[in-house]
């Protein structure tokens, strides 16, 4: 049905425009959830243990689709396990200029370039705490956390802990994503001295707001050497980390049909080779450690249930989806965990 009927439709719009239109109305249409729930919900209560936390199963919806928490309530109706609300910022900002997602059909990819638009962190604490209570299925919210466009390098720990201040009593985990290609030098947070202070002084702030620490994933990019990678893992377990979600978008243009002209960051199927190789160097690290701490989540190209199995067997704990929602329909929730 989505496919051959609804896709060719969303597909004659610009992305971003169709996309926003098409949360508006399932955030509005609250009275149409038990249908969509009847529908698309596998009803699965696999009950996984990750960090603390009780997932229904191992798959969610990854961060950047419901950046603001608009349609938290339809997530857990359809039958998410798990959703990542944001990027979110201290500050709401407008992000970068439009147009700034492209699809790439051919390859069943995305390229984007938004810039961490958003509503900023005290509109989007609102939508979370009001769709809470209302939610049906046990769905766990994460919160993405990032930096305002504006604040400098040197000074973007400051605007990460204040998110997590901001929105500590409604995150039910939090994700430090410095991995963003669309801000200016984020990804340099994932050099050694930069990531040791963000990650110190986010896990004071939660010591002192927490008496249980409040589960913290770091996004990294797919673009990483291995070296790189070694630092991080290293870091991320120094300062406790519940563990990595790997990946976000790639800036590389590999294994395209059509070369595209556009700049961002690409997803779909043309990343599932980064991020499962990532995935892959993560969970060596930790079976070379025999470290059980650190939680694996995968994200990049998973666009049916052999692409999740892979992911799996590479050590996820969790997997996570957009590119593959968007070109699939909500059916795809139960295409990777039922059929
Ligand atoms: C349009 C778009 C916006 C995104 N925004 C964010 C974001 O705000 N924060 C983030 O951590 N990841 C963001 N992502 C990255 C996704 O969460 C995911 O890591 C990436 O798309 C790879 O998964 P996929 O191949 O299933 O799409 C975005 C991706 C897309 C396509």
């Amino acid at each position: 049905m989505y496919k051959f009927f609804i896709r060719p439709v969303f597909f004659l719009f610009d992305a971003e425009s169709i996309h926003n239109f098409v949360l508006f109305l399932i955030s509005k249409f609250n009275f149409l959830l038990p249908i969509f729930s009847a529908i698309y919900n596998p009803k699965i209560k696999n009950n996984v243990s990750i960090a603390g936390l009780k997932f229904n199963h191992k798959l969610g919806l990854a961060a950047g689709f419901d950046k603001n928490g608009v349609a938290i309530r339809f997530w857990d109706a359809i039958g998410f396990s798990h959703i990542e609300v944001g990027t979110v910022t201290p500050l709401p900002q407008p992000g970068n200029p439009k147009p700034r997602i492209f699809r790439l059909q051919g390859d069943y990819a995305l390229i984007n370039r938004l810039g961490f638009n958003n509503k900023g962190a005290i509109e989007v604490r609102s939508n979370i705490l009001k769709a809470k209570p209302l939610l049906k299925n046990g769905l766990i919210i994460g919160v993405n956390i990032g930096k305002n466009k504006d604040t400098p390098i040197d000074k973007a720990s400051d605007d990460y802990v204040k998110c997590f201040s901001m929105l500590n009593d409604v995150a039910d985990y939090f994700t430090v994503n410095i991995s963003s290609p669309n801000t200016k030098s984020l990804r340099d947070l994932q050099n050694k001295s930069y990531l040791s202070q963000l990650l110190s002084e986010i896990q004071n702030k939660n010591r002192e707001l927490n008496k249980i620490l409040k589960p913290v994933f770091l996004k990294i990019a797919p673009d990483l050497e291995t070296e790189e990678l070694s630092a991080i893992y290293e870091i991320v377990n120094l300062y406790k980390l519940s563990g990595v979600i790997a990946t976000n978008t790639t800036v590389s243009r590999e294994n395209l049909k059509i070369d595209p002209i556009q700049e961002g960051g690409l997803s779909g199927k043309p990343l599932k080779h980064h991020s499962d190789k990532i995935l892959n160097e993560l969970n060596d690290l930790n079976l070379k450690y025999q470290n059980k701490e650190l939680n694996l989540i995968g994200v990049g190209g998973v666009f049916s249930k052999n692409d999740f199995n892979d992911k799996c067997k590479l050590g996820a704990g969790l997997v996570q989806i957009y590119t593959g929602f968007i070109y699939e329909g909500p059916s795809i929730i139960k295409k990777i965990l039922i059929y």
